[in-house]
């Protein structure tokens, strides 16, 4: 058994340790865009390089005859390489073009979800590009502000309708401070790709659930809560994610059962509607992107993979083999039985440079980490070894330290005190995962829904 792993961050760290403790012991081989030093140690070969030069992944792919191919990040799956690898004979775990426009675009999910009647978006529309003629910029301009204005009472948000690295969504209050801001970034994202989606500003509490889909076979994950903003008490810039958690019972504290229920039930309709709309089952991971809100749940995005940090949570409590469902998922054989967790809560918290987001002062400089106990993982992210086997800070986020235990207060410990010996100019969110902030979140909720 091999398989090639297309890597990016430490959710492919991650995917490779789980691939690891399969029974079948497969090879595998990864092309990334840095030289991961946990992937390099579990992969038989690391290549480095550009993860969107298909050809030099097809090159690798037809060198080493994989069984299948897993690719992790969301510009090469957005881009087609599950078609490339495709037409060479190769299958992924991941889908391919026509349906990651799931993540890819915001407008097709939200004209998708409203075609085959799933409910749960926000009051939303979505504006193409007029063709250009005199005053068809102020036309534009108008049918936006009135819009904005108007129908959503100033309280909105703006989302670039395609891949931007997670930097396309505006949201009014936050990054925008008036509807002619509002206006101005949708022009910018017409004009940089010819569509943008506008829509209702939602208010309650995120939480994601990732299920494993093979066309219209679906199985979830455990519900997980993920921390966007940079600084503890959700403040400072929006980042890949500081840092997540989920609960034994594999919901979370401020869901309540029916929340989690809508929740699978929209992924299953989802995973149907893309059947039907693409003529083509989805193979791969489907992430929702969800906001409880004050009746109900509605759906924030789709993502077309494991997301980063939840995967660090997810694929560590994983006591079935992740062959096995990768191999299903291929064959269309992806069956509950398959998939099971351990009842076990986790609090994954991100290890950062100092600095990070908003510089890279650190880069370079050493880190160390602590004995990691068999209650916890480490998984590697922007973070270089040297040939005497040190580590050094790259300029994002450098490791994922994730705390399992019975209770979140367990797993929150272990990760904390972990963190807390991690030796460098690092910071981490010491606020994720604890009962103080789980309190919160689940009191936002009862006061919205009160
Ligand atoms: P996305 O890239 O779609 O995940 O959006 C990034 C972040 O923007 C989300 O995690 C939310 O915090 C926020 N966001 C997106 N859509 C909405 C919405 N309709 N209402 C409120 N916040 C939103
Ligand atoms: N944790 C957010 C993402 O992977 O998109």
């Amino acid at each position: 058994m091999r398989i090639l792993l297309i890597a990016s961050s430490a959710r492919e760290h991650a995917i490779a340790e789980t691939l690891s403790r399969s029974r079948y012991k497969p090879e595998i081989v990864a092309f990334c865009t840095t030289k991961n030093p946990g992937i390099a140690a579990l992969a038989s070969r690391l290549e480095v390089g550009n993860i969107l030069d298909f050809k030099r992944m097809t090159d690798i792919a037809e060198e080493i005859k994989p069984d299948f191919v897993i690719v992790g990040p969301d510009d090469p799956i957005g881009n087609g390489a599950a078609d490339i690898l495709s037409e060479l004979g190769i299958p992924s775990v991941a889908p391919k073009k026509s349906l990651a426009r799931i993540e890819s675009s915001k407008g097709f999910t939200r004209d998708l979800m409203k075609k085959y009647m799933i409910g749960a978006s926000p009051k939303f529309k979505v504006f193409s590009r007029i063709a250009h003629s005199v005053g068809a910029l102020s036309e534009e301009k108008k049918s936006l502000y009135s819009y904005i204005a108007d129908e959503l009472g100033g309280e909105f948000v703006v989302k670039y309708d395609a891949l931007k690295g997670g930097k396309g969504v505006k949201v009014s209050g936050e990054h925008l401070a008036s509807v002619e801001e509002g206006v101005d970034y949708a022009i910018e994202c017409l004009d940089e790709c010819g569509r943008v989606v506008i829509e209702e500003k939602l208010v309650g509490v995120e939480f994601s659930l990732l299920s494993f889909v093979s066309g219209t076979q679906v199985c979830d994950m455990p519900a997980i809560q993920d921390h966007k903003r940079a600084f503890e008490s959700d403040t400072g810039p929006n980042t890949g994610g500081m840092g997540t958690y989920s609960d034994a019972d594999h919901s979370l504290p401020f869901l309540a059962k029916n929340d989690l229920d809508l929740a699978k039930a929209i992924n299953c309709r989802v995973a149907e509607a893309l059947l039907q709309e693409c003529d083509e089952p989805y193979k791969g991971i489907l992430y929702g992107g969800f906001m409880a809100v004050k009746d109900g749940i509605r759906v924030i995005e789709y993502n077309a993979r494991f997301g980063d940090p939840e995967a660090l949570n997810i694929l560590p409590l994983l006591e079935t083999d992740f062959v096995d469902i990768c191999q299903a998922i291929i064959d269309g054989k992806l069956t509950d039985d398959l998939v099971r967790f351990a009842k076990k809560a986790t609090v994954c918290k991100y290890i950062t440079p100092r600095s990070y987001p908003t510089a890279k002062e650190e880069k370079g400089q050493p880190v160390t980490f602590p004995n990691i106990p068999t209650t916890a993982r480490v998984y590697y992210g922007d973070i270089n070894q040297s040939d005497d086997g040190s580590l050094h800070l790259g300029g994002s986020r450098t490791a994922g330290i994730v705390g399992i235990g019975e209770t979140l207060e367990e797993a929150e410990h272990t990760a904390q005190s972990l963190c807390e010996k991690v030796q460098g100019p690092v910071r981490f969110r010491k606020d994720i995962g604890t009962s103080q902030l789980i309190h919160q979140r689940v009191l936002t909720l009862k006061q919205l829904r009160s």
